[in-house]
C-alpha cells in the first residue's frame, strides 16, 4: 500500500481502522466551534466522537482477525488470544475540545504481550506512522529515524504534565524545574501517542511522562524502538506499558534524561 513499505497484513488493518476512525475524528472537529459554546454537552459529544471512532476501530479489526483480543480505552478488554489489539481512539481529548489541532488515533498489537504492530495517525495533518517489529518505522512513505542530537543541553525534550491524577505532581514538578536548566526547551503538545511519534521522527530528541495508559503508549514506543530509540520505565526498567511511567528518546538522550530523573525518584515511581 505505501510506496518503499511493505506492509504486514495485521498492520494493512491497523491502518485501515485508523483511517476510518481519522475521518469520524475529522469530520466531527468541524463542529467544534459550537461544542465549546454548549460546554455543557462537550464532554457528552467528545466522548460520542470517541465511541464512534473506537466503534469503527473495533469493527474493521474484528471483521479481519474475529479471534482476536481486544483492550481499548472507552470499551475496556474483550475476548482472549495470544494477539490483542490495544487502541487509544482519540488521543488528545483536550486539545480536540479546544480545537487545538494537536491529537491521534493510536492503534497497537501486542503478540504473546510483545509489542508487534504499530499506528498512530494524525487526523489534522493526514500523517500516518506505522511500524512493525524488525521491519523499521515509517512516516507516510518514509522511512523514520530518530534525532542524532547528543547532549541533553542542546536536545529538545517532549512531556505531559499531570492534570487529572496529580500523586506524582510534587516529583513532576521537581524532574520539571531541573530539565527546564538542562536542556534546550521542553514542549507539551497533548497528545501521549504522538509526542512519542515525535520522537520517532526526530521532531523531539526525548520524552517523559508519569501515569499513561497503555493505549496512550503502545504504539507511539514500538515506533521509537523501530526509528533506534530506546523506552524504558522512569528507573530504566521494562514494565512502562504496565506502570505509564515513561522514558524515550534517540540512545544518547536518552540515558542523560534517564539520569536526570533519577534524584526525583519516590519509591512508588521506582516501582519499590
Ligand atoms: C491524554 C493525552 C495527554 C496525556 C494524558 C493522556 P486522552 O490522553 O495523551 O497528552 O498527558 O495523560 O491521558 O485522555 O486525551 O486520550
Ligand atoms: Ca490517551
Ligand atoms: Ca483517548
Amino acid at each position: 500500500m505505501l510506496f518503499g513499505q511493505i506492509m504486514h497484513p495485521m498492520l494493512n488493518t491497523a491502518v485501515k481502522a485508523a483511517r476510518r476512525a481519522g475521518a469520524i475524528i475529522n469530520r466531527a472537529s468541524l463542529d467544534v466551534e459550537r461544542l465549546t459554546v454548549r460546554s455543557k454537552r462537550e464532554n457528552d459529544y467528545v466522548s460520542e466522537v470517541d465511541h464512534a471512532a473506537e466503534q469503527a476501530i473495533i469493527e474493521t479489526l474484528l471483521d479481519a482477525y474475529p479471534k482476536h483480543a481486544i483492550l481499548a480505552e472507552e470499551s475496556g478488554e474483550a475476548g482472549e488470544s495470544e494477539y490483542q489489539w490495544v487502541i487509544d481512539p482519540l488521543d488528545g481529548t483536550t486539545n480536540f475540545l479546544h480545537g487545538f489541532p494537536q491529537y491521534a488515533v493510536s492503534i497497537a498489537l501486542l503478540h504473546h504481550g510483545q509489542l508487534s504492530q504499530a499506528v498512530v495517525y494524525d487526523p489534522a495533518r493526514n500523517d500516518l506512522y506505522t511500524a512493525s517489529r524488525g521491519r523499521g518505522a515509517y512516516l507516510n512513505d518514509r522511512r523514520i529515524r530518530v534525532s542524532r542530537r547528543d547532549r541533553l543541553q542542546d536536545a529538545l525534550i517532549g512531556t505531559g504534565f499531570p492534570f487529572r491524577d496529580f500523586t506524582h505532581l510534587d516529583a513532576y514538578l521537581g524532574m520539571f524545574r531541573d530539565l527546564l536548566q538542562k536542556t534546550s526547551g521542553l514542549r507539551r503538545p497533548g497528545s501521549a501517542a504522538l509526542d512519542l511519534a515525535w520522537v520517532a521522527a526526530g521532531h523531539t530528541d526525548g520524552f517523559f511522562e508519569l501515569g499513561l495508559s497503555p493505549w496512550d503508549i503502545a504504539a507511539g514506543c514500538l515506533l521509537i524502538l523501530e526509528a533506534g530509540g530506546l523506552v524504558s520505565d522512569v528507573a530504566g526498567n521494562e514494565g512502562y506499558l504496565n506502570s505509564g511511567h515513561v522514558v524515550a528518546g534517540n540512545p544518547k538522550v536518552f540515558v542523560q534524561l534517564l539520569q536526570a530523573l533519577q534524584p526525583h525518584l519516590t519509591p512508588a515511581l521506582r516501582g519499590d
